[in-house]
């Protein structure tokens, strides 16, 4: 393709799901350099409590130490290269690496070797081989997250406008904030990341084709999936950096259908419980957002570029499925998800949020992510054939009015930051993939 590596007028060159060396670059120069997502604040209470996880293909361990410091450590023994913590999460005073048994503190330090008078004739610098740490960690709403560069933009700066909507509408911030549930669901893809990462950024046009099922079913609302766009949304928002967020709706339809469905929830105490908890939430957000003319009440997806996810911020009774891409291969992902709600969620409520989320959402349980499966699948491996690889893809969608779509003076969307676009529309993606080609470079 042209000047511009792999995207260029809105048309992809599909050999970036499946080439061997673009997947090496990536590794190198994505998901060796940007912000990557590692664990939330509430998975990590103690002194001493850990979990493990990914950054690209890379093992690491988030643990926080004796200071309460957050720690993000290579999670490979620096003697020949065991893994040293071998669970997913817990709570320890050390980590020791089964292998020959060189034992290291939470905050990575080396703290003792077997026989080190004996094999090392005392002359080992323990303070020279602890595991190795990354350069920056950093967090914005109790979302941890590290990067292996020891410079560029700073956490803050990298998620730019995209940080007001996860603040608002996300992560509760003007409340309490969110607790994570404990414990995720794991699955694997037999996909490449981006085609799941572009579908969380800005993909509405998908939803009443794929998931029509569930919409039949009368599992879900129509999905805002009507041919004209609403003058009050759903909208997509494309950032710079190659985050989006999608399913933006403003005024205050949501609103009032949570308050139906809160009237719905059970018994007469339960339905009083649920009510005062949607009206409180929307109290907090009318006050957080008093100086935004059109106010959002929620969104439905998201991605942080590049593989930190989100999904069902929408309404007020369903909790947030949040995900992290871990890239195995061009070919493959390992996908994780977590159900996330607002602490001031009453206790009574808890059960029924994740359950919602869990049962009918974007969960490994649920049906849209089996449906989404199928087609991330697929995409994948038509990239591989020889044949295939030389007919562009075409995210084309709404190319020539971007940023200046026709009938937008007629949205409510005033006051609201970033690229805010129709819902049927491919901006958010071709975002995402200029951003991603501006830093794998040739
Ligand atoms: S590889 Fe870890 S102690 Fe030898
Ligand atoms: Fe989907």
């Amino acid at each position: 393709m042209g000047a511009t590596p792999y995207i260029e007028n809105g048309l992809l060159d599909r050999s970036v799901f499946s080439d061997p060396d673009i997947y090496r670059r990536e590794m190198e120069h994505v998901f060796g350099t940007s912000w990557l997502f590692v664990a939330h604040d509430s998975m990590l209470k103690n002194p001493g409590d850990y979990i493990t996880t990914w950054m690209g293909e890379d093992p690491v361990i988030v643990s926080r130490d004796r200071n309460n410091e957050i720690r993000v450590l290579l999670n490979t023994c620096r003697h020949r290269g065991n893994r040293v913590c071998l669970f997913d999460r817990g709570n320890t005073d050390g980590f020791i690496c089964s292998y020959h048994g060189w034992r290291y503190d939470v905050d990575g330090r080396l703290a003792s070797v077997p026989y080190r008078k004996g094999a090392y004739l005392d002359e080992l610098d323990l303070s020279k081989w602890g595991l190795v740490p990354a350069p920056r960690v950093a967090t914005h709403g109790g979302l941890i997250f590290a990067s292996w560069s020891q410079t560029g933009l700073g956490l803050d700066a990298t998620l730019g406008d995209a940080a007001w909507y996860l603040d608002n509408l996300v992560l509760d911030q003007h409340g309490s904030g969110i607790d994570f549930v404990q414990g995720h669901y794991g699955y694997r893809v037999k996909g490449n990341w981006k085609i799941i990462a572009e579908n969380f950024a800005g993909d509405h046009y998908h939803t009443g084709v794929t998931h029509r099922s569930s919409f039949v079913l009368g599992l879900m609302p129509s999905g805002g999936n009507e041919q004209v766009q609403d003058p009050y949304g759903p909208f997509e928002v494309s950032f710079p950096n190659g985050h989006g967020i999608g399913g933006v709706k403003t005024g205050e339809a949501t609103y009032r259908r949570d308050l139906e469905a809160a009237a719905k929830v059970g018994d007469e105490d339960l339905v009083r419980i649920a009510t005062r908890y949607v009206n409180d939430r929307y109290a907090r957000m009318k006050k957080a957002m008093a100086d935004i003319q059109d106010m959002p009440y929620g969104c439905s997806h998201g991605t942080i570029f590049p593989n930190f996810l989100f999904s069902g911020g929408s309404n007020a009774l369903r909790s947030t499925g949040f995900y992290i891409l871990h890239p195995k291969g061009a070919l493959e992902t390992e996908v994780w998800q977590w159900f996330a709600v607002d602490r001031e969620l009453p206790a009574e409520l808890r059960e029924l949020l994740i359950q919602s989320n869990r049962s009918n959402g974007q969960s490994a349980s649920g049906l849209f992510a089996q449906d989404d499966a199928e087609n991330f699948e697929r995409v994948t491996e038509v990239s591989i054939g020889v044949q295939a690889r030389r007919v562009p893809l075409h995210l084309q969608m709404t190319l020539e009015h971007e940023g200046n779509w026709p009938g937008h003076e007629e949205w409510r969307v005033n006051g609201l930051p970033g690229l805010v676009g129709p819902h049927f529309s491919e901006h958010a993606q071709r975002g995402m993939y200029s951003y991603w080609a501006s830093l794998v470079g040739r």
